[in-house]
């Protein structure tokens, strides 16, 4: 471990807010790129930075755990998590092949197809609202809607229920953040609390789907087989809670981001307009730019070493898929937003055998956002600063205040 001509830490969540991590990561990535982040109550934590370790120990399952979950410093961190081994995204093998195939299902193609067309209705009507209005805040009446549109289709809930549980995922994500939370008291029993009112919730939508057989991710949950067994309601509630989690932020996240990325590079924004066809890449580049899930966590289980740096069993590690993503070993001028970017091997769905279970409807999400912004024929500027979200998992917006033009 070399030292970093200035500490970062990055726990802080104005680093994030103030959109000066990317200058952070690239000192990191130079001078230390095996970091040890001490944490104020004398735990810390190691961050990987450079692509090729990121990737490596996304790969080494066996010796990085996910049994804590992907979030430090959450409540699954810990031992005796109740989510651990439960939730999809805190388990490891072989529990987690046996959760990941019963959940598997849930995203087939002609479930996501549906998902894309209700949220094609909402983002349509929206668009006609938008021009009407001469502008909108796009983080707060745009991007929701796909979430939105997409627990609708998942969980067979009404628009109210769906805006419901992106409120209340918002603001565990956003437990940092002014905007979005309260400040005031202990931030973990804040997030404890937000966590709470979700798996509330799907608890109180289980007992309601109990007794029919519907074809919503309940009522697949419910018919699955783990192992030989059902699931049990602890296991439906965590993933429904992960699906929700998982899904809501990250896709209307990376719209934001996208977006601005579009509105401050036009060259870029009049180059997919002159040629739709350019979107599949362009939204691959929107990913990698953006890396809304910022990094995730891993225990290491036993003792490891990393580019010469060893790092102890029991150690929290690390993976910032948003400083691997901006790897010039890996990407050519990282920091050049490019449409057209062949190849874009990003790690913003992560990778290996978590690799996100929803890469597919996020990617027909964000597709949705975009052709429907495109096809509206309208310009588009901003017109006020956005306001980035504090946290350092999530990296959002909490406001993006546009004007639209015919
Ligand atoms: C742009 C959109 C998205 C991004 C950037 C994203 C990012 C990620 C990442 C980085 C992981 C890996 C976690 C780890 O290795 O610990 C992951 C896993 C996961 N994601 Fe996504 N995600 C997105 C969309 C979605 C959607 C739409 C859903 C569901 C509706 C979803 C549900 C999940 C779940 C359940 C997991 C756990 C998979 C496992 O542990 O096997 N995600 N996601």
């Amino acid at each position: 471990m070399t030292a970093v001509s200035t500490a970062v830490d990055l726990t802080d969540v104005r680093l994030f807010a103030e959109n000066r991590h990317h200058e952070a990561f690239r000192r990191l990535r130079e001078e230390s790129p095996v970091y040890w982040n001490p944490c104020a109550d004398g735990t810390g934590f190691w961050a990987l930075t450079k692509y090729d370790d990121v990737l490596a120990a996304y790969h080494d399952h066996e010796v990085f755990s996910s049994a804590h979950g992907a979030i430090l410093g959450g409540s699954f961190r810990k031992g005796g998590d109740t989510a651990s081994g439960e939730m999809l995204v805190a388990s490891d093998l072989p529990r987690h092949r046996m959760l990941r195939r019963a959940m598997q299902t849930l995203f087939n193609p002609t479930t996501v197809n549906r998902m894309a067309n209700r949220i094609r209705v909402l983002l349509n009507r929206a668009v006609i609202n938008i021009r009407d209005a001469g502008g909108c805040d796009f983080a707060l009446e745009f991007a929701p809607l796909l979430p939105i549109g997409a627990l609708m289709t998942l969980f067979g809930i009404g628009h109210d229920d769906a805006r419901h549980i992106v409120d209340l995922t918002r603001k565990m994500v956003g437990y940092r953040d002014a905007a979005l939370s309260d400040l005031s008291g202990d931030e973990r029993i804040r997030l404890a609390h937000a966590q709470s009112e979700i798996l509330e919730f799907f608890a109180d939508l289980l007992e309601e789907r109990r007794a029919n057989s519907t074809d919503d991710v309940i009522g697949l949950l419910l018919r699955s087989d783990v192992n030989g067994e059902g699931m049990s309601d602890s296991q439906i509630i965590y993933n429904c809670m992960n699906i929700a989690v998982g899904g809501n932020e990250t896709s209307s996240y990376t719209t934001c981001s996208g977006f601005l990325a579009l509105l401050e590079n036009p060259g870029e924004w009049h180059r997919l307009r002159a040629d739709p066809g350019l979107l599949p890449t362009a939204i691959e580049e929107m990913l990698r730019w953006s890396s809304t899930n910022a990094y995730v966590q891993r225990i290491a289980v036993r003792d490891t070493v990393v580019r010469h740096t060893r790092i102890a069993a029991g150690d929290a590690v690390t993976l910032w898929n948003v400083s691997a993503n901006r790897d010039p070993e890996q990407f050519l001028e990282p920091d050049r937003f490019d449409i057209t970017r062949t190849p874009n091997r990003h790690l913003s769905f992560g990778y290996g055998i978590h690799r996100c279970i929803g890469a597919r409807a996020g990617n027909a999400e964000i597709n949705e956002a975009f052709t429907a912004l495109l096809r509206s024929g309208l310009d588009f500027e901003l017109k006020d600063d956005p306001t980035r979200l504090h946290s350092n998992f999530i990296l959002g917006f909490t406001s993006m205040p546009i004007e639209v033009s015919a």
